[in-house]
């Protein structure tokens, strides 16, 4: 079967943390997934909303562990884009808290919509934002 979320090589930025950290968290996009969609009801509807509840609660974790160490690695660099970054992982933040609940007042009334729309959110964040950054490192490791 598909995978809801398919990793592609091109989202790879090079560095080699955050491209780690970002498949981990497509891993737990499929995982979300799964658990939301349920086929075939193979768990009860009680536990599903406890495990997908913990779930986006890890989930969202994850992400803030792994913009915490992206600005760490900016501070570093001394990347010019730093302030700009940082505020864009705080709006980020926001933005998949907003779905998070979404997805938790939707689950006896399943609709796909919040879960694609976290998937875009990945994937902007990874092409937009991360890209900018990697590129500007890739310039200036060479120095
Ligand atoms: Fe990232």
């Amino acid at each position: 079967m598909k995978e809801f979320f398919e990793w592609r090589n091109e989202w790879s930025t090079g560095i080699e943390i955050i491209d780690r950290q970002h498949r981990q968290l497509a891993v737990m996009l499929n995982k979300i997934h799964g658990l939301y969609l349920n086929n075939g009801g193979q768990i009860d509807s009680g536990q599903r909303s406890n495990q997908l509840h913990k779930q986006l609660k890890i989930f969202y974790e994850k992400v803030r562990e792994h913009f915490n160490d992206e600005e760490d690695l900016m501070l570093k660099a001394n990347y010019p884009g730093y302030t700009e970054h940082v505020r864009d992982h705080l709006m980020l933040l926001a933005e998949l808290k907003h779905y998070i609940r979404h997805i938790d007042e939707e689950l006896d009334n399943i609709n796909i919509g919040t879960m694609n729309s976290l998937k875009t959110w990945f994937i902007a964040h990874i092409i937009g934002s991360d890209k900018e950054f990697a590129d500007f490192l890739q310039v200036h490791s060479q120095d």
